[in-house]
């Protein structure tokens, strides 16, 4: 949600920061803009649209100086404009900022500081340069002057400041939105992403929440809100460059969805300790939430599903953004599984600040490193899928899940568990190979205006997930659906060509779903079956391989990931970066 990025040091700082912007696209695409100071000159360069058709048209690339600031958006407040678009300047022009999340409080501040100063834009972004030059103005000293606004500022922030009379420092503060500062050889980067400046280096500081930073070309200064001196380790991460290249694809979804037999067993290479503790500790637990967003809170789902059969304490899945009566029900004996990709969710992290104190232990499932969640987990298991670049979830999800079986077959003392998942990513190559096969069905969704996805049991969440793969890649209407409800309301919906996927391997659920799609049909459906068997009652049959039964959602769903795929390029949508979305949705 938005991407966020400053560079500092001796080279040019507008091409390294334009190059940022493109690696963090998919954080928020309506608009971006450049801000760079070169003697005594603040430049600022932005306008609406994709990073690369703005560069076309005003060269965000060329801009002299070797300090600067940039952003990509994801509108929250404000339309997407010009003015609404960052880098925001002070009313003299003299300070400079880009702003991720949202400040609750901006209306209040602005009627205050509209008295001496001219609000230009919509957004609550623009309040933080005017706050940050009326209290600047005072002594001229950035951290004062940055510790004195974040006690002014509610909400979630991740800023990055330049002041034109410091061409030597850049400044960032960050509350509950992510900030990172990547340490290289005489210049350094302040960016809410490790894959801005992979390029130039992997050794990484995090900043905490409620910290500010200063960072010249070579040193770095961190102290919190309070202002006391804070010394932090550097990190080394393990991604390179690579990992955030198409390669021969023609997207990152495609090549991400490629990836997942190498990335599901990169799942399982956990270290032993923490997963065994990570695992006790489930065992022990009195009381179990699961908690997630969009696709990590299907996964949520599956969890509870199978998790409810091995352990002896209840088990809920709740999402993060409706769990009011879940935060009451925890207490010292609870254990909080938190599943997010990004780790920094903002309705994820949210329910963590509001359990953590009542003794909730927190066993998290994230892949981003260095993210928020990892840190405020007591234990955290990483997906280790690498960056996902492509804004809907597929690799990570499907490695969510290979985490999730490796934990049930550890609860369930399965000698093998790991050798059965290795089996199964290696047949995830034969699934995906069959995408040419697709073709027809890809054609009835194109011209259909709803879909439906329907599963029972362990097949629900992979029904929810593969509708809402289609929603957003796709943008067609898509309901995901336990099987057995049809009849209770949806049937209305049914006409003549309504397609309805049946996700029905051959489980016990297999009768009562086949009894459904016939419903279904009876109406006028197009039934789409995906199963490791034919039935008459398919119009379409879209097989997959036999395997263990808890096994099949990780196989059922790659056909989903393709269908949405391949219709969002049938209608010549940017499946990387579907409309109105963003990946990391830092805001509330
Ligand atoms: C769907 C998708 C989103 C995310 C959701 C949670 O394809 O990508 O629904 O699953 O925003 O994100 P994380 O897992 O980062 O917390």
């Amino acid at each position: 949600m938005c991407g966020i990025t400053g560079y500092i040091g001796k080279k040019d700082a507008a091409p390294i920061l334009l190059q940022a912007l493109k690696r963090m696209e998919y954080r928020g695409y309506d608009s971006a803009g450049i801000s760079t100071i070169h003697k005594d000159n603040v430049t600022i360069k932005k306008d609406i649209g994709r990073i690369d058709s703005i560069n076309e048209k005003i060269e965000l690339g060329k801009a002299e100086g070797s300090i600067g600031i940039a952003h990509t958006r994801w509108a929250t407040h404000g339309g997407v404009t010009k003015e609404n678009a960052h880098p925001h300047p002070s009313c003299n022009q003299e300070i400079v900022l880009v702003h991720n999340g949202i400040i609750e409080n901006y209306q209040k501040l602005s009627k205050e500081l509209s008295n001496n100063h001219e609000i230009i834009s919509e957004t609550d972004s623009e309040i933080i340069s005017h706050l940050i030059e009326e209290e600047y103005n005072k002594e001229k000293d950035p951290l004062k002057t940055l510790k004195n606004v974040s006690k002014k500022l509610e909400g979630s922030f991740a800023l990055i400041v330049i002041f034109n009379d410091k061409k030597d420092e850049i400044y960032g503060m960050r509350k509950y939105a992510p900030l990172i500062v990547g340490i290289g050889k005489q210049e350094n980067f302040i960016s809410s992403d490790i894959v801005s400046f992979i390029d130039y280096t992997d050794n990484v500081i995090f900043l905490e929440d409620k910290e500010i930073v200063r960072v010249t070309s070579n040193s770095i200064e961190i102290v919190n809100f309070d202002g006391d001196k804070i010394s932090r380790d550097k990190t080394h991460v393990a991604w390179e460059a690579a990992d955030i290249s198409k390669e021969e694809f023609s997207h990152h979804t495609i090549k991400e969805i490629h990836e997942q037999t190498s990335t599901v067993q990169n799942a399982l290479k956990q270290d032993d300790e923490k997963f065994k503790e990570f695992v006790e500790k489930l065992k022990s637990g009195k009381n179990i939430f699961i908690t997630g967003s969009g696709s990590s809170f299907h996964i949520a789902l599956i969890f509870r599903k199978m998790l409810t059969k091995f352990v002896n304490s209840p088990v809920q899945a709740f999402l993060s953004s409706e769990a009011e009566e879940y935060i009451e029900l925890m207490n010292n004996n609870a254990i909080l599984i938190p599943i997010s990709q990004s780790g920094e969710t903002a309705d994820l992290l949210e329910v963590i600040r509001n359990v953590k104190d009542k003794g909730v232990t927190i066993l998290s499932i994230y892949n981003t490193l260095g993210s928020s969640l990892s840190r405020v987990s007591n234990i955290s298991l990483n997906l280790n899928c690498g960056p996902e670049i492509g804004v809907a979830a597929t690799k990570s999800f499907t490695s969510q899940l290979a985490i999730v079986y490796k934990i049930i077959f550890e609860l369930g003392e399965v000698k093998n568990g790991n050798e059965m998942i290795i089996e199964l990513s290696k047949k995830i190559k034969d699934v995906l190979s069959k995408e040419k096969s697709l073709q027809e069905i890809i054609e009835l969704l194109n011209e259909s205006n709803d879909v439906y996805f329907l599963g029972r049991a362990i097949h629900h969440p992979i029904a929810l997930e593969g509708a809402l793969k289609l929603k957003e890649l796709a943008y067609i209407h898509a309901e995901g659906m336990a099987a057995g409800e049809i009849k209770h309301g949806t049937l209305a919906l049914v006409e003549e060509g309504t397609p309805a996927i049946i996700i029905n391997p051959k489980d016990e659920s297999y009768d009562d779903t086949i009894n459904n799609a016939a419903e279904m049909k009876a109406r006028g459906a197009k039934i789409i079956g995906i199963s490791s068997e034919n039935n008459e009652v398919y119009d379409h049959w879209i097989e997959i391989p036999q395997v263990e039964k808890i096994l099949y959602p990780l196989i059922e769903l790659l056909p989903l990931q393709l269908l949405a795929y391949y219709t969002a390029i049938r209608k010549k949508n940017n499946p990387d970066y579907p409309r109105n979305l963003a990946k990391s949705v830092t805001v509330k």
